[in-house]
């Protein structure tokens, strides 16, 4: 089932927003009276990063996600994290702003594809990019994220064979990373890999003093050119501590949010897409699909909710779970 399917399935319909709402006011006041808490992936618009209790890289948000003590959970991202907290919190109640915001990664790997990978290599470790579906994850022996990726390869047995599935490029890094042979599935961020290398080289030569620091979705190609690769929160932990003032930053434009506000003082240049991207910089639809009116909508009615048959949840938490006691 695709999430159009699975949106109308669930009996998500796009609700309006009731007349005369003052949206920042109302999220606030709906949080409290809800005991809901609002957790926001750095990549959403800034308007919405300011509103969440939690902003943070996927493993820092399944972190908060497990933590969280609220009654509601609303997540701003995409589906695989709304899925990823209701994995971690089968009692509590989550809620997307929008059911239609995906991942290409995510996208790219259908179950019965997966199982023959499997199949072929029935004694191999299953390491999946959290950036996949809940039934992805039920098929996994532990998640990783770009934060614990090498950690979590050198954790398995040096004899053991491994699939590394859905994204290529980060699998490449940590097999570069850990010397150990991956057996890949070609899955890829239709962000990460549209950013240009060709006018990466013309800023670099128009800031010869700039650092070049990439998220390792990124290709290799770029990869090999960067000063420093590292998720999100370390790109941002990089530039706040770094004693150079300019960055070119190769990930989703969404995280110069925070490192502007970080640190004001630094000149950060967003990483320019390929010619056919309508916008200069390197932005995610489906990370862009949250806005403040579908979050006010979602904290309000309570829509769309992510549900998940204990079948997929259980096996999926373990999965999870294993990731979470490596990177405690
Ligand atoms: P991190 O949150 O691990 O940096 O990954 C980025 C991403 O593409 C999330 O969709
Ligand atoms: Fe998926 Fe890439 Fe968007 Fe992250 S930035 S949600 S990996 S498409």
């Amino acid at each position: 089932m695709n999430l159009q399917e699975e949106a109308t399935s669930v009996g998500y319909i796009a609700r309006s927003t009731p007349k005369g709402v003052e949206l920042i006011t109302e999220i606030q006041r709906l949080k409290k009276e809800k005991n809901a808490v609002i957790l926001a992936h750095y990549y959403v618009d800034g308007e919405i990063q300011e509103l969440a209790d939690y902003v943070g890289d996927s493993l820092g948000l399944s972190q908060a996600a497990e933590k969280t003590e609220a009654d509601l959970i609303v997540f701003c991202g995409v589906h695989f994290m709304g899925e990823t907290a209701k994995i971690l919190n089968p009692t509590k109640k989550v809620v997307v702003p929008d059911f239609n915001a995906g991942c290409s990664l995510a996208d790219s790997v259908p179950v019965a594809e997966f199982a023959a990978l499997k199949a072929k290599h029935p004694n191999a470790v299953v390491v999946s990019y959290i950036n996949c579906s809940a039934d992805i994850k039920a098929m996994t022996d532990i998640i990783c994220t770009s934060s614990n990726a090498v950690q979590i390869v050198e954790s398995i047995p040096a004899d053991r064979e491994i699939i590394f599935a859905p994204d290529a490029n980060l699998g490449r890094y940590v097999a570069h990373k850990t010397g150990r042979e991956l057996i890949l599935w070609e899955g890829a961020c239709m962000v990460h890999i549209d950013i240009s290398l060709e006018k990466l080289a013309v800023l670099k030569q128009e800031y010869p003093e700039a650092l070049l620091i990439a998220h390792p979705e990124c290709k290799e190609v770029i990869l090999k050119e960067a000063d420093y690769v590292g998720s999100t929160t370390a790109l941002l932990k990089f530039v706040e501590t770094s004693p150079k003032s300019t960055f070119i930053v190769a990930t989703e434009a969404g995280i110069l949010h925070k490192m502007k506000q970080s640190v004001p003082h630094k000149h950060l240049i967003p990483a320019p897409a390929n010619e056919q991207n309508t916008c200069a910089c390197s932005e995610c639809p489906y990370m862009k699909m949250n806005t403040l009116e579908k979050l006010y909508n979602a904290l309000y009615y309570e829509l769309p909710e992510i549900n998940l048959p204990e079948a997929t949840r259980v096996p999926a938490y373990k999965a999870l779970k294993a990731m979470l006691e490596v990177s405690a």
